[in-house]
């Protein structure tokens, strides 16, 4: 269904049932009337509409995707994946330049963005700020922010001045899209971040500062916080304050060493439910780090089974992932310490794929939302156990007695196989040992957590308890269609309550039963899907138990559409299912596996708006084969290369450059000589700054330069009146560089040149205004000489008061050629040379390479691309790469690790031209540049349509 034929009203179930397509995006008529919508919560957990929720939710940053149409994207693969929520972080610097100007549109529209999480379904619990962290550039705070003598992060009135601008703005639009007011998904709103000062002077004040103001500025959903309980009462205090936790760290290079599980349960607060507003769903990974691929295996799908399920078992009935999808730290938005990349080892990678913890996520996610008891739950007596190594951590829900067994190693790091029988009691009957049949066992096998029910109503039917894990199950077609699971290979028992013998079909599979004393008891052994189906006088309604093996289950999605639930085996990702009168309309993707087997209430099917073929199964399902991808072939790229950097020339015209003369400066870093050189205090906050010195002292005989890059990737080069002088890099950036034999002209004008980098503003975690630090050239004396150097320095055009308001603040540094739209696509590179690479550059300094390539990617098919860089890491040299005019990637050779840089769709045209054009910074003679390709990262038939994102090129005079 186009997104304009439905009404923008999305209230109660109809929002999470009537998800639409991906389309093009006409505004939105505003309705009239909204209907408000309750929110509370308790002890338990958030309840909307009186109803209890169990709030399963994926963290994702917009301003790590600059593409739309791919917000869409991430939001309907979570969704799939069961995640009822998303967690959002405004990043006030993306939005604000410079002071008092703030941009809402294009990349930057969050309009845009939350009414597609409204229209998929999806709740938001935003999170604006004003202080952030994210690993971004300042934690968030604008680079003009810089340039401000304010405490940030306290009751400072110049600083609360200043964050009450962008929150007004911000709010307004939040504010737009609140589930209470029917208007939108938002149910939360996070006040700050992390802030765990509430005992300092002033922090309450600022806490309620900032609350006053959601409040004034509209805001009517709970106000939250991640502050681990600092403010659950008095002044500042939240509606519920919960907990950050990341039990692994960050140090993704020993990744198969696990600490151990936290207990949450400890950390309830008297009338709140447990919320874990960021809990570790990957891990960032530094500069030189052991890359992502690493992160991914610390936090994989067996710590999402081992400490998620511990999270449920200490009764938290709201989890938000920290990161589901990372996505890009593009342009100049990275931390000092973190390369471009910020796919955290996350669900979904930042090229858009899933890692094994997606499968994990599902099976847990689809758990918490099919078992309405898990909403409200008490600490409960555990089961008798016969191994030691295994513990049970129980809960139930004292209206419905259902038992929930979290069954993990005692000690959860361990990855032994152990097994364990069950001492259970369910409504009055006492099973001794379970399972029941002879020589089966429950096991573990290695990390691994298992939560089992018993005592649990399956629709009509008593579940009594089940030795398999239920994924998911719903009313469909008049019978209830159960989905369960466990390890192939590993035996499963399942015992059902019935008032008569039932009738057992076993429809595909193998499954012993017995029946005694109202029990009837199912054995088997997990492996792709048994399907049994049990009837008769003694069960109110049929139930079809569709048994799993774990990889099998995964192959399952399940969409609540507005006319009942829909269970889909197969496909790469269901992302929207709508059912209306006879009609099944279903949208997603197609690997190369095109089996499809249908679970619903209808007559009519149809994929991607093509009617199917369908044949009935003796499952009561029907079965198809859809249309598979088509195989892409992505072309070799040609190359032109053009030297750079005139400003190493002694004759380069400098005069429009700006001059170093300020003597005091907003920065936390002291000046060690006047003036004050940090770029910031000049307004140059991104990328390269160059800086020109000129000095008359004949006599001296070297220059001593200090630089703050920021992190371990830092690099300065010097030259004098031309002549290389050498480059320093890492984190200290200090050299005494001795000026060659007669390079210095006695009595003339003398130029040193030096070429910085801004890796990025510190984080303000502390609160000690460490985005402060400076940035670029912090001193420069000459040896030998006595004279003065006059400073100039030169960083993105416009500096504050940018040029490219469309890729905005972060995009550009101030190479010269992106200060001339080399960087940009049309510009006309035609005279430049043509280059193969790998290419060996001769001398230090700025070489810029440029290729225009046509790409025809298979139409309907979503592709994710990548751009490669390989090299001998050797080789002295860093590259900024430019798709299209977007940075997308800061590259340093003999750094790494990160070697692909994903290019989002939208940035990429996969069906026309696009331009690709990387800066290459030679540190030293030998450089040069690797190579470089396109490579595919998965190409699905898809129902995603993905427009491109208006930008500029380049205009000549402009
Ligand atoms: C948290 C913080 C997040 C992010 C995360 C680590 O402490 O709230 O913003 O920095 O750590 O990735």
């Amino acid at each position: 269904m186009a997104r304009w034929t439905r009404p923008l009203l999305l209230t109660g179930a109809a929002l999470l049932a009537t998800p639409c397509v991906a389309a093009p995006t006409p505004t939105p008529t505003p309705t009239p009337t909204p209907a408000s919508h309750r929110i509370d919560l308790d002890g338990y957990s958030f309840k909307l509409d009186g109803k209890r929720v169990y709030i399963w939710s994926g963290e994702f940053h917009p301003y790590r995707l600059p593409s739309p149409d791919l917000w869409r994207d991430i939001l309907q693969k979570m969704k799939a994946a069961g995640f009822n929520a998303t967690s959002i972080y405004f990043s006030w610097g993306y939005h604000s330049p410079a002071q008092d100007v703030y941009d809402f549109t294009g990349v930057r529209d969050m309009d845009r963005l939350l009414d597609i999480a409204a229209e998929e379904g999806v709740y938001v619990i935003a999170r604006p700020g004003p202080y952030i962290n994210a690993e971004v550039d300042s934690g968030g705070f604008p680079l003009w922010l810089t340039r401000q003598a304010v405490r940030n992060r306290s009751d400072d009135p110049a600083y609360l001045a200043l964050a009450d601008e962008w929150m007004a703005k911000i709010d307004a639009i939040i504010a737009r899209h609140q589930y209470s007011d029917g208007r939108g998904s938002v149910i939360a709103y996070q006040v700050e971040n992390e802030y765990y000062r509430g005992d300092q002077p002033g922090a309450r004040a600022y806490m309620e500062h900032l609350k006053t103001q959601a409040t004034a500025h509209g805001i009517t959903v709970p106000l939250i916080g991640n502050h681990d309980a600092n403010f659950v009462s008095g002044t500042g205090a939240l509606k519920v304050d919960g907990w950050d936790y990341y039990p692994q760290g960050f140090d993704c290079s020993h990744p198969d060493v696990w600490k151990p599980v936290p207990d949450m349960a400890i950390k309830r607060v008297p009338d709140q439910p447990l919320i874990t507003p960021e809990f570790q769903g990957g891990a960032f990974d530094p500069w030189g780090g052991p890359g992502y691929a690493k992160c991914a295996t610390l936090i994989n799908d067996r710590f999402a089974s081992v400490f998620y399920k511990q999270n449920i078992a200490a009764g938290a009935t709201l989890q938000n992932f920290y990161m589901v999808y990372g996505g890009t730290s593009w342009g100049w938005q990275a931390i000092p310490q973190n390369y471009t990349s910020y796919d955290y080892g996350a669900a979904i990678t930042e090229g858009r794929q899933f890692d094994a913890k997606y499968a994990e996520d599902k099976r847990i996610g689809y758990f918490t939302h099919a078992v309405a008891p898990l909403t409200m739950t008490v600490g409960a007596r555990s089961a008798g156990l016969d191994n030691e190594a295994i513990i049970d951590v129980a809960r139930r829900n004292p209206e419905t007695d259902t038992q929930f067994h979290y069954l993990r190693h005692a000690d959860s790091t361990a990855n032994a196989t152990d097994s364990v029988h069950l001492d259970l009691s369910v409504a009055g009957h006492r099973y001794k040992r379970v399972p029941q049949a002879p020589d089966t066992a429950i096991t573990l096998n290695g990390r691994q957590g298992k939560i089992l029910l018993a005592g649990y109503a399956l629709g009509p039917t008593t579940l009594v308890y089940s030795t398999s894990e239920l994924m998911t199950h719903a009313l469909i077609a008049g019978r209830e269609v159960a989905l369960i699971y466990g390890d192939a290979g590993q035996p499963g028992e399942t015992v059902l309550r019935a008032t008569t013998r039932p009738t057992v079909e076993v429809l595909d599979g193998t499954v012993a039963q017995d029946w005694s004393n109202g029990d009837l008891r199912l054995n088997y052994t997990h492996g792709g899907v048994t399907r049994v189906r049990i009837s008769g006088a003694g069960f109110a309604r049929p139930l079809l138990l569709l048994i799993a093996d774990k990889d099998a289950a995964a192959t399952f999605w399940r969409r609540d559409t507005a006319a009942g639930a829909v269970l889909v085996r197969g496909t790469h990702l269901l992302r929207v299912a709508t059912l209306s009168g006879n009609t099944l309309d279903l949208s997603g993707d197609i690997g190369s596996d095109g089996a499809v087997e249908v679970f619903a209430d209808t007559g009519t099917v149809r994929w991607n708006g093509a009617t199917i073929h369908a044949r009935p199964t003796p499952s009561g399902s029907i079965a198809a084969t859809l249309p598979t991808a088509r195989p892409i072939k992505l072309p070799a790229l040609t190359w032109r290369m053009h030297d750079e950097a005139p400003e190493i020339e002694p004759g380069f015209d400098d005069s429009e450059w700006t001059t170093a003369d300020r003597t005091v400066t907003t920065s936390i870093t002291k000046p060690e000589a006047l003036p004050v050189l940090f770029a910031d205090d000049y307004g140059f906050h991104t990328g390269n700054i160059w800086y020109r010195g000129h000095f008359q002292a004949g006599g001296a005989t070297g220059v001593t330069l200090k630089a703050i890059s920021g992190g371990k990737a830092g690099a300065v080069s010097a030259w004098l009146n031309g002549q290389f002088l050498g480059s320093v890099q890492g984190e200290t950036l200090e050299k005494t560089f001795t000026f060659p034999a007669g390079a210095v002209k006695a009595g003339a004008d003398n130029v040193l040149s030096v070429l910085t980098v801004n890796m990025g503003h510190e984080e303000d975690y502390d609160d000690g205004s460490d985005n402060r630090t400076a940035r670029g050239l912090t001193f420069a004396a000459l040896s030998g000489g006595t004279g003065p150097i006059t400073w100039l320095l030169q960083g993105v055009r416009g500096g504050e008061a940018m040029v490219d308001t469309v890729r905005g603040p972060m995009n550009n540094g101030g190479l010269f050629g992106e200060r001339s739209g080399w960087s940009l696509p049309g510009f006309p590179d035609r005279g430049w040379q043509p280059a193969s690479l790998p290419a060996s550059a001769t001398k230090a300094g700025v070489t810029w390479y440029r290729s225009t390539t046509r790409l025809a990617l298979p139409k309907g098919q979503d592709s994710s691309i990548a751009l490669d860089i390989t090299d001998d890491a050797t080789r002295p040299y860093r590259a900024t790469i430019f798709v299209n005019g977007w940075q997308m990637g800061n590259y340093v050779n003999q750094l790494g690790p990160q070697h692909r840089f994903p290019i989002p769709t939208g940035i990429l045209n996969p069906n026309g031209i696009n331009t690709i054009a990387i800066a290459v910074w030679n540190t030293q003679a030998g450089g040069g540049l690797g190579r470089v390709s396109l490579v595919d990262l998965g190409s699905y038939k898809s129902s995603l349509r993905v427009a491109m994102v208006p930008s500029p090129g380049y205009k000549a005079g402009e």
